[in-house]
C-alpha cells in the first residue's frame, strides 16, 4: 500500500484560514516478512530444537566436531565452488558489492565455506580425515513453493581427506541413522556414481552423442547444458526432456577401473550393514563439484521438491580452491523439508509444567524464590500477575498448557494451605509452604 499524504489545514485565531502542509507519511501497511523467508514461531520452533539437539548427539557420536562458518563470503567461493554454470550461480545468489565494492554473497549452501575454513585453519586441523558437521540458514533466490524457500535450513556433514570408500560409508550410515532415530519412514536412499576426471569426459561425450539429435525438442536450458554441462540435462524436470532422457547412457556404465572398484565398495558395504538403497542410474546433482559417489534421501510424500537430504564426494574441490590434492564426503539435509515430514508431536510444545497464580504482592513476593529455584533445576514453570484476579490467571495457565497450577494468596499462606492443582483431573491437593520445594520435586518434577 501506499504512503498516505496527510493535509492539515488548521484555522487562524483572527479566523482566517492558513493552509499548512503538515506531511506525514504514514506507513499504513505492516512490514511483513519477504517472501520465501519464514520465521519460525513458538509451537514449531520447539520441534525444531528437538531436533537440532539430537542432530548434535547423533553427529557427535559418529566422530563429527561442529563448525560455525560466517553467512557472508566472497563470492568468487561460490562461483569457483558450485559451478559458473549451475542454475545457484548463474540466477539464485544473494550477490551484492560490500563497503570495499567487491562482491559478497549470503552462502547458498555450507560445502563451499567449510573448505574455505579448513584451508584457512588447516594447520589447527591436523588429524585427518577431519570430520565436521554445521547447521544454519542458506540463500537462495528460487521460486517460492511448498518445501522450497529463500532463505532454507541446513544439517550438512563433511569428511574431508580420505579417499577411501570406507567414508562414503561412514557418511551414509550416519544419514540413515538419523533418520532412523527421529523417527523418518518411507525414504529412498537414492545412489549413483558420476565418475571422476578420467571417465566423466568421455561419458559427457557419449551424452552429446545421444541427445544430439534430439537438440529440437530439450527445452532452451537444456540446448545450453548440452554445450557445457549436458550431465544435468538428466535433471531435467520437464516432461519432453524426460521423456527423451529415459534412455540416456548411465555414468556408472562409463566408470573408469577406480571409480568402479569404488562404487561397488561403496555398495559392498552398504549391504554389509543392510542400509537398503537404490542404484538411480541418472542421478545426478545442481552443482558441479561431485565426484564418484552421489547420493539423495528422497521420499513420495513432499511434492515436487522429493529430496530430504543429498550429497556426494567432491575430490577435486579443495585443490580448485588452492589447498592440496584432499578428497572429500558430505551430505546436507533439508530442516524444512525433514520437519513438513515429521509426524506431529504436540507434546513439545505443551511441556510446562507448573503454573504458580500468585493473588496479590505478598505472595508474588513469597513464591517468585521458589519460581527461580525451580527454574535454576531446569524445571519448566512459570508465574502470573499478582494484580489478575485467579479467573484470569486461570485462563493464563490455560493457554500456556500447563500441567500443575499452585495457587496462593495471603490466607493460603498464613494458613500454609497452598492449592496444587492437576489441570487435567482437575484434583486439588494441600501443600505446605515450608516443605513447597521438596512437595514440587516430588510431586511434580520427579
Ligand atoms: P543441495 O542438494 O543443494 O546440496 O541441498 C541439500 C538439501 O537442502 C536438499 O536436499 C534440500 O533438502 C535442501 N534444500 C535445498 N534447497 C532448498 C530450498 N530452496 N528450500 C528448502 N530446502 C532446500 C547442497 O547444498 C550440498 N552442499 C550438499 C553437500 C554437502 N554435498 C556435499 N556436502
Amino acid at each position: 500500500m501506499h504512503p498516505l499524504f496527510i493535509c492539515l489545514i488548521p484555522l487562524t485565531s483572527k479566523g482566517g484560514l492558513s493552509i499548512v502542509f503538515n506531511f506525514a507519511w504514514v506507513n499504513m501497511s505492516k512490514i511483513k516478512a519477504l517472501k520465501g523467508f519464514k520465521d519460525l514461531i513458538p509451537g514449531e520452533s520447539e520441534h525444531w530444537e528437538v531436533v537440532a539437539d539430537m542432530v548434535r548427539d547423533t553427529f557427535k557420536a559418529f566422530g563429527f566436531s561442529p563448525i560455525r562458518t560466517p553467512i557472508l563470503e566472497r563470492t568468487t567461493l561460490f562461483t569457483r565452488s558450485i559451478g559458473e554454470t549451475t542454475d545457484i550461480v548463474e540466477k539464485e545468489m544473494y550477490t551484492f558489492d560490500d563497503w570495499d565494492k567487491k562482491p559478497v554473497t549470503l552462502r547458498p549452501e555450507g560445502t563451499a565455506s567449510v573448505v574455505r575454513a579448513f584451508l584457512e585453519h588447516r594447520h589447527l586441523m591436523p588429524l585427518l580425515p577431519v570430520k565436521l558437521y554445521y547447521q544454519g540458514p542458506m540463500f537462495r533466490h528460487e521460486r517460492p513453493q511448498a518445501g522450497r524457500l529463500r532463505q532454507f535450513h541446513q544439517v550438512g556433514a563433511e569428511i574431508l581427506g580420505d579417499i577411501d570408500p570406507k567414508q562414503d560409508i561412514e557418511l551414509l550410515s550416519l544419514l540413515t541413522h538419523f533418520f532412523d532415530r527421529i523417527g523418518l519412514q518411507d525414504l529412498t536412499l537414492e545412489i549413483n556414481s558420476l565418475g571422476c576426471t578420467v571417465c566423466r569426459p568421455p561419458y559427457r561425450k557419449a551424452l552429446q552423442q545421444y541427445f544430439k539429435t534430439s537438440l529440437e525438442n530439450l527445452c532452451k536450458d537444456c540446448n545450453r547444458r548440452f554445450h557445457h554441462n549436458p550431465l544435468r540435462i538428466l535433471d531435467c524436470k520437464k516432461e519432453t526432456c524426460k521423456t527423451i532422457t529415459k534412455n540416456a547412457p548411465s555414468s556408472s556404465a562409463h566408470l573408469c577401473e577406480a571409480c568402479e572398484l569404488h562404487f561397488k565398495s561403496v555398495r559392498q558395504g552398504l549391504d554389509d550393514l543392510k542400509i537398503p538403497y537404490q542404484h538411480t542410474k541418472h542421478l545426478v546433482r545442481g552443482l558441479d563439484y561431485y565426484t564418484k559417489t552421489a547420493f539423495e534421501m528422497t521420499t513420495q510424500n513432499l511434492g515436487a521438491q522429493n529430496a530430504v537430504a543429498a550429497g556426494g564426494r567432491y575430490d577435486g574441490l579443495v585443490e580448485a580452491l588452492g589447498g592440496p590434492s584432499t578428497p572429500a564426503i558430505g551430505f546436507a539435509l533439508g530442516m524444512e523439508r525433514l520437519m513438513q515430514l515429521l509426524p506431529e508431536q504436540p507434546h513439545l510444545a505443551s511441556n510446562l509444567k507448573l503454573f504458580i497464580a500468585p493473588l496479590g504482592e505478598n505472595a508474588y513476593q513469597k513464591l517468585f524464590p521458589i519460581l527461580y529455584a525451580l527454574r535454576k533445576k531446569n524445571c519448566r514453570s512459570e508465574i502470573g500477575h499478582p494484580g489478575a484476579a485467579l479467573k484470569k490467571q486461570m485462563k493464563t495457565a490455560d493457554r500456556l498448557q500447563a500441567e500443575y497450577v499452585l495457587i496462593a494468596g495471603d490466607q493460603e499462606l498464613s494458613a500454609q494451605k497452598l492449592v496444587l492443582r492437576n489441570m487435567s483431573t482437575k484434583k486439588q491437593t494441600e501443600i505446605g509452604f515450608s516443605n513447597l520445594l521438596d512437595t514440587l520435586f516430588s510431586e511434580i518434577f520427579k
